[in-house]
């Protein structure tokens, strides 16, 4: 990533930059399209990478399904700015945001699996997220052939203990 960059949680101001970058990728199939409706209502959850000229250049969102389980969503670097480390300082700061939140555990759908990979997920089985299944897979028009991977990632493999 370049010094110039900075990772940030999302403002009212990038909400149309935000939907033209992912919107961009839903137009090849590649990302489930978003509105700048659902993008406004859920800003909190979003982070955004800037350039040296402040430009929004990636975001992505943590979609919590639990206080515990949470899916790494809308992740999405501008095209001429792919390669250069964005990708994973939004993932890390995903993360960061997923711990202040004491979220554990984290999951994705997608196409690019190697990308996970490289920033630390490993490929699981979609069976385990129920919760993602019935929010969405079950009513994608590519449920009978989806080419998408899970995988996941566990934030703190320390357990509470009970003090009975
Ligand atoms: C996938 C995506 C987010 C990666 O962002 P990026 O900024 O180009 O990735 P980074 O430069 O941070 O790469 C981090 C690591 O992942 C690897 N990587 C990046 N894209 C990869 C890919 N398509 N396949 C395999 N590995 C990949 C890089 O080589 C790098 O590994 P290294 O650090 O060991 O060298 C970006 O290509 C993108 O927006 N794609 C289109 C939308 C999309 O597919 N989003 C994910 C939907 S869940």
């Amino acid at each position: 990533m370049m010094a110039t960059t900075v990772v940030r949680m999302a403002q009212p101001r990038d909400v149309a930059t935000i939907v033209s970058i992912v919107n961009g990728y839903a137009a090849d199939s590649v990302m489930l399209p978003i509105t700048m409706e659902r993008v406004a209502l859920s800003l909190d959850d979003f982070v955004v990478a800037t350039d040296a000229r402040g430009r929004v250049r990636a975001c992505g969102a943590l979609k919590e399904y639990s206080p515990s389980l949470a899916e790494v969503a809308s992740l999405a670097v501008a095209r001429d700015a792919h390669g250069s480390g964005i990708g994973r300082g939004i993932v890390a700061a995903l993360e960061e945001l997923a711990r202040v939140r004491g979220i554990g555990e984290l999951f994705a759908l997608t196409l690019t699996a190697g990308f996970f990979k490289a920033v630390g997920y490993v490929v699981t089985e979609r069976v385990r997220y129920p919760e993602k299944i019935r929010r969405d897979c079950s009513s994608c028009a590519r449920r009978f052939g989806c080419a998408e991977i899970c995988v996941a990632r566990m934030l703190r493999a320390d357990t509470l203990e009970c003090a009975a």
